[in-house]
């Protein structure tokens, strides 16, 4: 396998310890995936959080567990809270656009507060042997509000940034800043991983080409829609529909499976198992999505999942 990162983006409510571990086992391919991130509550970790983290799901693949934070008064208890659990990877959210997140200061919002953000490096420093990452955006609202932080990004010691050239504001759409990308990969001494609408294997490829200096790239609802994503680039060969809808199908077996064993009552397992179709529309077509969708109850569900 060549040194070019792949990478699973950690999604809240999709890619928890069962999907992870049944990605890899079905596909194999990624590099490393992240938990979902991992915040306080009154000051202490919150147990489903720690339950992804912990699970013996993680058994067959390398996982960071990502922590979202405020300021180092949170930091520090997490990442301490985490080492002392055995803990050898950890990733830093500062790219969360999620409002209720950001107007506490955290993910995204994090960016504004530059006394805080510029105590990073000595914290980490005082953990030699935790392997950390950041992922971030380009700033809140101006994709140049990055270099105002470089000076601090440039003092932590990390395996490596993932860069989502958007700004926070724009959510998840809109035009990706591939400019300032350039300008970024360019200014950050750190390995840089490119994160932002990769849903092909032309894509991978796209990233890799347009961005030589990459040390790899990280997929999110590219490789929910279309799990075969990153198996697909390894290979150098698109699989057929067929192929990947057969496959995916398999997966959502596996995983449904899991649920039901592990789960009390139809509409836990429903609100656990939809979502897995969630960015498949242009995959299993849009009749078969919105049937999904609109199950009410396990027969309907099957009998939508039996359309596709
Ligand atoms: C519903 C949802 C939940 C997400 N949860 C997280 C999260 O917990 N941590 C994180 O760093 N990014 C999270 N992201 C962002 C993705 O990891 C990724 O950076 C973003 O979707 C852009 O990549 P993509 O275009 O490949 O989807 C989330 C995105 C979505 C849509």
């Amino acid at each position: 396998m060549s040194d070019f990162i792949i990478d699973v983006a950690p999604v809240q409510g999709h890619t928890d310890a069962a999907w992870r571990h049944f990605h890899k086992s079905i596909y194999g391919g990624c590099q490393s995936y992240y938990t979902p991130f991992i915040r306080l509550e009154r000051g202490d970790f919150r147990k489903h959080d720690l339950k992804d983290y912990t699970s013996e799901l993680n058994g067959n693949h390398e996982v960071a567990a990502q922590v979202i934070f405020r300021d180092m008064a949170e930091l520090r208890p997490l990442i301490e809270g985490l080492v002392e659990r055995g803990v050898k990877r950890i990733d830093l959210n500062t790219g969360c656009p999620f409002p209720l997140q950001t107007a506490k200061g955290r993910g995204a919002g994090f960016i504004a507060n530059r006394e805080e953000y510029f105590r990073i490096p000595s914290l980490l420093k005082e953990h030699g042997d935790v392997e950390f990452s950041l992922k971030m955006r380009l700033g809140y609202s101006d994709p140049d509000e990055w270099r105002g932080v470089m000076p601090a990004i440039a003092r932590m010691p990390l395996k490596h940034v993932t860069l989502h050239p958007r700004v926070a504001r724009q959510q998840y759409g809109g035009d990706l800043y591939l400019d300032r990308f350039t300008d970024f990969l360019e200014a950050c001494p750190h390995p840089v991983v490119f994160n932002g609408d990769i849903r092909t294997p032309e894509d991978i490829e796209r990233a890799k080409t347009s961005f030589p200096g990459i040390a790899g790239v990280m997929t999110a609802r590219g490789v929910l829609g279309r799990p075969s994503l990153i198996a697909e680039f390894e290979e150098g060969k698109e699989w057929s529909r067929e192929e990947r809808l057969e496959k995916m199908l398999h997966f959502h077996r596996e995983l449904l499976c899991h649920y039901e064993s592990t789960l009390c009552g139809d509409s836990q397992i429903l609100s656990k198992i939809k979502p897995f179709w969630e960015y498949a529309e242009e995959e299993i077509g849009r009749k078969a999505w919105k049937a999904v969708k609109k199950a009410s109850n396990i027969a309907k569900y099957h009998s939508a999942v039996a359309m596709i």
